[in-house]
């Protein structure tokens, strides 16, 4: 057989695989209400590297702020291990089937930073633990807000989590030595539901305005689908200015003080909104202050923006590192679950710690206060809000 004969059948198989993927989003558009919930389950899983720490110290401040809930019976803690990069190497397995069915055994997932190998790591080059999870409970909406209340920055990003670049990156093609190819992939559906979410966001938050972001000048397939989608939807919004921007100008327009806080919501494709919200993060204080809700149909789970940072581990700096992502991501999980009261607490709490009294700070080693103290610090500010 020819190498393009080989192509041809990998691209074939991915081709009907994704038309399957299609047909099973359709199946799947019915939101869980968790208000009809009996109860409700929060897995909480901690990665690699400063994961678990951070993670740990998310969980116990989730678990003082649900702490009546808990006694109730209205919502269960589960601590779900094995996702560590150690395992999955084991098994060879992006997420191992028995913590796949243990994670579908729960609501709602608090989940720590994982290890992502990459081709010359000491890892065999297995796909990510975050793409494989994103893919597997259909978690179509990576929502990532960045708020610098004194630069008038308050955007709130939708990537889509499900589609693009990333839902073959682990199945690209060497056709030969000589050629490699990728796919990057826009289905109708998915689009609908990333642009419907971000609307209804702008929506029910009076935000203004939803930007586009795309590449569609170039990549005018996916992309110029992407974008004609959005401005589809866009139409049943019409109190909501839209306007579409390129990625590259809009990388610029971030750092440009006047323009950038006319921009409110965006709704973009996976790739840009990766790389984009790591910039959009920064201007808040770095990747290390960022969470982010993954959200689906059916499934959530919270995250932290950034990466295990092994070298704090290796260093010996782990319980200085900063739980701050996760807990905005604890935020998030919140609302998310209908606790908005909790949430906005919290969300109180942490900007109280992390911009205004800053009794402490986290510098992630010893010439700051340690993750716990921070815990500590932020359940104290929360009770000091209740009284
Ligand atoms: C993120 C991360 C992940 C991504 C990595 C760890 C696979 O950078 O959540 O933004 O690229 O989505
Ligand atoms: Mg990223």
């Amino acid at each position: 057989m020819t190498n393009i004969d080989n192509a041809i059948k990998q691209f074939e198989s991915v081709m009907r695989d994704q038309l399957e993927r299609v047909e099973r989003m359709k199946q799947n558009r019915e939101p869980t209400d968790y208000s009809k919930l009996d109860k409700i389950i929060i897995g909480v899983c901690g990665g690699d590297g400063i994961g678990p720490i951070i993670t740990k110290e998310s969980a116990r401040v989730l678990r003082f702020l649900l702490s009546d809930e808990v006694a109730a019976g209205r919502v269960e803690f589960r601590n779900i291990d094995g996702l560590t990069i150690e395992n999955r190497v084991a098994c060879m397995k992006a997420i191992p089937d028995d913590v796949l069915a243990e994670l579908k055994a729960c609501h709602v997932i608090l989940k720590g930073p994982t290890t992502t190998p990459r081709a010359g790591d000491p890892w065999p080059n297995i796909e990510s633990a975050n793409v494989a999870m994103r893919k597997e409970l259909d978690l179509f909406a990576n929502v990532r807000p960045v708020k610098v209340p004194d630069k008038g920055i308050d955007w709130t990003f939708f990537r889509e989590n499900t589609e693009g670049a990333y839902t073959l990156g682990s199945c690209g093609c060497n056709v030969t030595d000589e050629l490699a190819v990728d796919f990057t992939v826009t289905t109708t559906e998915g689009t609908e539901r990333i642009a419907r979410l971000a609307y209804e966001y702008a929506r029910n938050n009076k935000k203004d305005r939803v930007s586009i972001i795309t590449k569609a000048n170039v990549v005018k397939t996916t992309d110029g689908k992407f974008l004609r989608i959005c401005q589809e939807i866009g139409k049943d919004y019409p109190e909501i200015t839209t306007d579409d921007w390129y990625i590259d100008i809009t990388t610029a327009k971030l750092i440009d003080k006047k323009r950038r806080t006319a921009f409110k919501v965006f709704v973009l494709p996976n790739l840009y909104g990766d790389i984009i919200t790591d910039e959009a993060a920064e201007f808040q204080g770095g990747v290390g202050t960022a969470g982010s809700a993954n959200i689906g149909n059916k499934y959530a789970m919270f995250e932290a923006i950034h990466g295990s940072a092994p070298r704090m581990i290796t260093e010996g700096r782990g319980q200085f590192a900063d739980p701050c992502s996760m807990l905005r991501a604890a935020v998030m999980l919140l609302s998310h679950i209908g606790y908005q009261v909790k949430a906005d607490l919290l969300e109180r709490a942490l900007d109280i710690c992390m911009y205004e009294e800053k009794k402490l700070t986290i510098t992630g080693r010893d010439t700051g206060c340690t993750c716990e103290q921070f815990g500590d610090y932020v359940m104290q500010t929360v009770e000091s809000l209740i009284k």
